[in-house]
């Protein structure tokens, strides 16, 4: 119980890092946050601060999520620390996921500000399973090419991931946190949502000056 506790523990500080903060405070020493539509992800720094950041932002904040589920995998599945059941262990694999995705946008070092969590549920994703992973980012990179949309394609691309956990015959455990990051995701897209039906979300490209 201990060992599970410090792991969920480790993910949620993992995806707090505020990776998206501290490239506007290095970089051009703002409060990104005060800026484009204040989350602290990729898509907002590449608003505000340009493509370079957005691309080192988006691979740190894919690692936080890989990184926290590696290490719970590892623990759980291939070092004796925890002797528990393969069932068992899925779950507290997931359980680990939904703390970095949860940390990621509730960054304790941020007031509980911070991203969207498409990014770091991405990069949990990746370590789960790599093919509903991958499906994730088709299905992204599709919406994006029709729409320019960003959040737009975040939130198809939750959807079609929750449906391919279905199609593949993807463990329960697995497809129960796809459940609950998309839905954690549709959440924090709500002002996202009343742009998109209003016609006034900003497209890819679209720059912010500061
Ligand atoms: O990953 C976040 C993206 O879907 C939307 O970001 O800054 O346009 O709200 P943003």
């Amino acid at each position: 119980f201990l060992i599970s506790s410090a792991l969920i523990l480790l993910a949620y500080l993992l995806g707090s890092i505020p990776s998206g903060f501290l490239a506007g405070r290095w970089l051009e020493n703002i409060d990104i946050r005060e800026y484009g539509s204040g989350s602290t992800g990729a898509t907002n720094i590449l608003r505000v601060l340009g493509a370079k950041a957005a691309v080192a932002v988006l691979l740190v904040d894919l690692l936080k999520g890989a990184i926290a589920v590696g290490i719970a995998k590892m623990s759980f599945n291939e070092l004796p620390i925890a002797s528990i059941s393969e069932h068992n262990a899925a779950w507290l694999v997931i359980l680990t996921a939904l703390a970095a995705v949860f940390g990621h946008s509730k960054s304790v070092w941020l007031n509980f500000s911070g991203g969207k969590s498409v990014a770091t549920s991405l990069g949990t994703l990746l370590v789960m399973t790599p093919v509903v992973a991958l499906g994730g980012v088709v299905s992204f990179g599709l919406t994006l090419a029709l729409s320019r949309i960003v959040s737009l394609s975040s939130l198809v691309s939750a959807i079609a991931i929750n449906i391919l956990m279905i199609a593949l015959n993807e463990p329960f455990p697995y497809f129960i946190f796809s459940t609950c990051a998309a839905a954690y995701v549709i959440w924090r897209h709500r002002g996202n949502v009343e742009r998109i039906l209003a016609g006034t979300e900003p497209k890819i490209g679209q720059k912010v000056s500061h």
